[in-house]
This record gives C-alpha cells, sequence and structure tokens, in this order.
C-alpha cells in the first residue's frame, strides 16, 4: 500500500484547509472501502456516521478536535533501527539507520479540556518517515489489552456510557446491560485495571493492542504486535499534581522532561505463534512469546497541537509500509474508518476551533521551567 495523499501540512491557512478537505474525501472514499470490507456498512448497519454521533452523546461537541483523544500535544524526533527486525521485514524502516517521527501524546476521550487523571487511558502516535515515502502510522495505548474486540462492541459501549439527558450521568443499567452482553470486555477490563499505571507519559509503555503481520522479503509472514518500552525508569503515579489542581499535568511534565533532555522508547516486537489470537485484541497473547528490539524512539521536541505537525495527521492504523501488513483483526478497518470520519469532521470545522488545552504558550513556559 503506497499513502502518498496522506502527508498534508500543518493547518492553519485555507491552502491548507483546501488540502485537508481533498484528503478527507480521498479518505473517505478508501474508508467506505474499508467498512464494506469490513463488514461494517452492510451487515449490523453501523455507519461512520452514527459512530460519530455516538462520540458526539457521551463527550458533548468539540469543533475541530478528534472525537477520540481529543486531548492531546505533538512530538517530534527520530527512530534509530537496530536492523534486528528486518530479516522478518523488508520495511525501509527497519533497515539499520535513522527515520525522523512526528509523534502525537493524548489521552484516551473525546473531551479535549479534561482534567489528566492517572487512570485515563494515554497514548504515543507515531508517523515514521523513512526516505522514499514508505511511511507507516501506529497509535499506540498504555493497556495491555483493548476493551472490545470489534467495532459494534465499541459503538455499544460508548452508547452504554454516554450520559443519560435525564441525570447528566451514565446510567449504570445499561452499563451493566452492556457487560452482560460483552463477557470479553470484562476479562479485558479486569487486565487493563491490573495495570500498573506510571508518573506520566515518559515512562509509560504503549501497546498496539491489534495484532499485524511482518512480511519478509521472500513473501513468508508472521503475526506481530508491537510495543514502545520506556527507557525511562518507573515510577509509581501519585496523582498528587492533579489533587492540586494542575489539570494538565501528565502534559506538562511531559513538555519540562523533553526540554531537559530526549526521552526514548525502545520498539519491541513480539512475535506470535500460530495459535496465538490476531482477530481479538481483547486477548493477551502469552507472556513467553519471541521479542526483538527494533530499535529505538527518540522524542526531543513538544509543540502544542495549536501549531505541532501532528494535529493534520490521521493517524490511521492501515498507513503501513510494504512489510507490514493488516491482520484479520476487525478493529482495523473500523478504526480506519473512523478516523477518515473523524479527521474529515475536524478539518472542516478548524476556523470553529478553540485553543487546546495545552496552549502553545503553555508549552513555551513549560519549556524553559
Ligand atoms: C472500533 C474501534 C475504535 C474506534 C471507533 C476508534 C476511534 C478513534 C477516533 C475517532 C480517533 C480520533 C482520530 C482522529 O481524528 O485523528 C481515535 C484516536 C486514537 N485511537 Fe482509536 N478507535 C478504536 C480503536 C482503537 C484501538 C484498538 C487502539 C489501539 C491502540 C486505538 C488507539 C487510538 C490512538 C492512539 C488514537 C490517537 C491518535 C492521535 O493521537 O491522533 N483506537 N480513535
Amino acid at each position: 500500500m503506497k499513502p502518498f495523499w496522506f502527508g498534508a501540512g500543518p493547518v492553519g491557512s485555507v491552502g491548507a484547509l483546501v488540502r485537508l478537505g481533498a484528503i478527507g474525501a480521498i479518505m473517505l472514499s478508501v474508508a467506505g472501502a474499508f467498512a464494506y470490507t469490513g463488514g461494517w456498512l452492510s451487515a449490523v448497519q453501523l455507519t461512520q456516521d452514527r459512530m460519530m454521533a455516538a462520540f458526539q452523546d457521551a463527550n458533548g461537541i468539540h469543533a475541530g478536535f478528534r472525537r477520540n483523544h481529543a486531548k492531546g500535544v505533538c512530538v517530534t524526533g527520530w527512530f534509530e533501527s537496530s536492523g534486528q527486525a528486518a530479516p522478518l521485514s523488508k520495511a525501509a524502516v527497519f533497515k539499520p539507520g535513522r527515520v525522523p517521527v512526528v509523534g502525537r501524546f493524548a489521552l484516551a476521550g473525546g473531551m479535549p479540556f479534561q482534567t489528566d487523571e492517572p487512570a485515563t487511558v494515554r497514548s504515543m502516535a507515531l508517523r515514521f518517515l523513512p526516505p522514499g515515502g514508505e511511511e507507516w502510522r501506529t497509535g499506540m495505548n498504555n493497556i495491555p489489552v483493548f476493551p472490545v474486540n470489534s467495532a459494534r462492541g465499541f459503538y455499544e459501549q460508548l452508547l452504554a456510557s454516554s450520559p443519560d439527558p435525564a441525570t447528566g450521568k451514565p446510567d449504570p443499567a445499561r452499563m451493566k446491560a452492556f457487560l452482560a452482553a460483552h463477557p470479553e470486555t470484562v476479562r479485558a477490563l479486569q487486565l487493563i485495571k491490573e495495570r500498573q499505571v506510571t508518573s506520566g507519559f515518559a515512562n509509560s509503555a504503549f501497546n498496539s493492542l491489534n495484532a499485524f503481520r511482518f512480511v519478509d522479503e521472500s513473501g513468508a509472514s508472521v503475526p506481530v504486535r508491537w510495543s514502545a518500552v520506556p527507557v525511562q525508569p518507573f515510577a509509581a503515579d501519585s496523582a498528587e499534581p492533579a489533587a492540586a489542581g494542575d489539570e494538565n499535568y501528565l502534559f506538562d511534565d511531559l513538555i519540562v522532561q523533553i526540554a531537559q533532555h530526549p526521552r526514548k522508547w525502545r520498539l519491541i516486537v513480539t512475535i506470535g505463534q500460530a495459535d496465538d489470537p490476531t482477530n481479538d485484541a481483547t486477548l493477551p497473547w502469552p507472556a513467553d512469546r519471541r521479542q526483538i528490539d527494533a530499535g529505538t524512539i527518540t522524542i526531543d521536541q513538544a509543540s502544542s497541537e495549536d501549531s505541532g505537525r501532528c494535529t493534520a495527521i490521521n493517524y490511521d492504523p492501515l498507513v503501513l509500509p510494504a512489510g507490514i501488513e493488516p491482520s484479520d483483526d476487525p478493529l482495523l478497518s473500523a478504526r480506519s474508518a473512523a478516523y477518515a470520519r473523524s479527521f474529515t469532521l475536524r478539518a472542516e470545522e478548524e476556523h470553529e476551533k478553540q485553543p487546546s488545552a495545552v496552549t502553545s504558550q503553555e508549552v513555551q513556559a513549560e519549556g524553559k521551567s
């Protein structure tokens, strides 16, 4: 797959907006194809618009922001490949050497002004830009498994967690009914609850959760999942800054830390075996699977989404170079379709967008402290 049209520049001008609109239109048709092949539009009548409406019901309207993972900051840096993944994947990004990356750290949820809380799912998204245009995009979360294994499950979970118009709060009976119908979510939530929450983004590990396939020069393929594992030491979250009223404490700490010196993660690739589930992101793989240290991600600059390079990027998990292919996980085409629609909406709404929670001034101030 050669997704040449995904290379939009920063948002912020009429030209950029038009470009985004054009990109959005192409992505919409691509997304439609994915949704169709994923059985998403046909069998269950779950459309991109219904999914977006469910996000809106759950989170309210926040024009110009991502419908999920709405609060974030942009970062840049590079990936230094160790060459160790090259025998398994012919992707240019795994040949020994350095590749620039444009990334984004964010909190899950469609509320761009939510207060940073330790338990909120944290994410790291990366766009690798090797020479030759065979780029790779990935979005990873700091949880061990995903709570649902289908687009329908995701949608129903959103509906169940939306505030009841009568009370302004989610109706516990709806969540109870959702969980009763989704035992895979109950099992996954238990694993998610048991994870150790760290003190910040910089010492969090981020996981692809979905499975993919690495394809070598001969065409042979293996199932994989990958993780960005922090080089920064573990420290447990104390939640003190949040309690003291620093509502951006996770982002502020990250900006200060990156300004002090670059932060690093190892890109660890886990190789699945024949029986390991590739189509169900709620299920972990056995802990003893072979792992490869594919190289080091270094992040050396942070900027607000208001001016940063990540805002005009759709971290679509199906933007893959030759050498990395989708697995049979149905979430992948569902994600691709939802991200495309979210991208189109936020591009169209750009002129209405409020400054992000972590503003350019804040990034500058934190970066100097
Ligand atoms: C059917 C399931 C899913 C739906 C409908 C969904 C929906 C979304 C949407 C609408 C966005 C905002 C996209 C944009 O405007 O650019 C988003 C962002 C994101 N999602 Fe998902 N998602 C799903 C599953 C997953 C899974 C399995 C992961 C696993 C890691 C994931 C990780 C992320 C990350 C990391 C971001 C933030 C990307 C960024 O910083 O721009 N999502 N999701």
